[in-house]
């Protein structure tokens, strides 16, 4: 039974149930001698916890790591890098009732499909809980990432039905992001948001929506044709996060509707001084930029020094408090209204969650990329 490691060289093992005594990751292959703190970690965990948005379940606990090996000095020290966040407000009688029912949307049936047996208590393994190793472990992959100047930001690009202009749009403001309760890039969108939630939280319902991430910094090539691909990787990283159900590059679905001469992006002489790749070309090869981005900043399956963009599809959450029939354990149907604490739209939450797997991918991809030439 395998599928909870991730990773070639820069790899995490995740470990934890959503009412079990903690969650957290292992990290291995991770360079020694950066720098690390537990508040590096602390950071980004907080940036996972429900914000002040009606869009967050109202389970919100503190999520402090600990960092049990692999750090010294404020370093890492090259050896596995264990974190652990206990979990410490379990209402787990909350889920009694869903001992023996199935919750539509939700992982209950197949898990018991496949294992015969789960912890029911919030939903077990496949809670968004088990995003803190995620999370912790995105937090070592992006000190790598900023030792080597390559910065990640994702941010909520629509929910409930409301599209949020991207960053070609003017208003974007990536500053805003963090201090927004959906996760959004403009002040303007967050009222109306508030509005659409507020009102599927009255009705017991929820909502998806799409998350939008941009990495900036990466040199060209990072990326193992042809199973190792920049996307590929990419989009196996998305999909393994809890109710993705898509993910686009750059001008993504819309190129299939475009004519090649609108959807090639013009290579350019690389200008002076804006040299993407950094002098890590091979002798004999030009830099280049391009006028466009619309292949996301992938070109067969390796980036292109563009920043790479692309877009992650989250389902509505299923777990909701409207009545819904389903089927019990003995077969029966049965109507559930399902208690507990849940979020009406994951996307603000995923927000932390895609910039933590992108990390991670291009962390392995980083060290992958130095065997690639002598
Ligand atoms: C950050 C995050 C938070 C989530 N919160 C909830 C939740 O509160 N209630 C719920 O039913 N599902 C929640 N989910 C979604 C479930 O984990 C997911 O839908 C379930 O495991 C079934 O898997 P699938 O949707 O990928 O098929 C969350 C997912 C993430 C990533």
């Amino acid at each position: 039974m395998g599928g909870n490691t991730f990773g070639t060289i820069f790899t995490v093992t995740t470990f934890g149930e959503s009412h079990g005594p903690a969650a957290g990751c292992v990290v291995d292959g991770c360079p020694a001698g950066l720098p690390l703190s537990r508040e590096d970690i602390g950071r980004e965990l907080r940036r996972r916890r429900p914000g002040g948005g009606a869009a967050g379940t109202s389970r919100n606990e503190p999520d402090e790591p600990e960092i049990l090996s692999g750090v010294f000095e404020g370093a890492t020290l090259g050896t596995p890098i264990a974190i652990m966040i206990r979990n410490t407000s379990h209402h787990s009688a909350d889920y009694d009732d869903l001992r023996g029912l199935y919750r539509p949307g939700h992982a209950d049936w197949t898990w018991e499909a496949k294992y015969g047996r789960r912890d029911h208590r919030g939903g077990g393994r496949s809670s968004g809980r088990e995003t803190l190793g995620r999370v912790a472990a995105g937090a070592v992959a992006r000190a790598f990432l900023a030792s080597r100047g390559i910065s990640l930001r994702a941010w909520t690009s629509s929910i409930a039905g409301i599209d949020i202009p991207g960053p070609e749009e003017p208003g974007f403001d990536p500053g805003a992001i963090d201090e927004d309760p959906f996760r959004l890039p403009r002040r303007d969108y967050t009222e109306k948001v508030r509005e659409r939630i507020e009102a599927l939280k009255k009705e017991g319902d929820s909502a998806g929506g799409i998350a939008g991430c941009m990495v900036r910094g990466l040199t060209p090539g990072l990326g193992e044709p042809v199973f190792g691909k920049l996307e590929a990787r990419i989009a196996e990283a998305m999909l393994s996060i809890g109710a993705a159900k898509g993910v686009e590059f750059g001008a993504g679905f819309a190129a299939a509707g475009l004519r090649g001469s609108d959807n090639n992006d013009r290579p350019l002489p690389a200008a002076p001084g804006n040299n993407t790749a950094g002098g890590d070309l091979p002798p004999g090869v030009p830099d280049l930029n391009f006028a466009s981005n619309r292949a996301g900043g992938v070109l067969g399956g390796l980036s292109t020094g563009a920043p790479l963009e692309f877009r992650v599809a989250f389902k509505p959450v299923p777990s909701i408090s409207k009545q819904q029939l389903t089927v019990d354990r003995g077969g029966a149907v049965r109507e559930l209204a399902v208690r507990g604490r849940h979020d009406i739209c994951i996307v603000p939450r995923a927000v932390p969650v895609v910039e933590a797997m992108a990390a991670l991918v291009i962390a392995d991809l980083l060290l992958l990329h130095r065997s690639a030439r002598i």
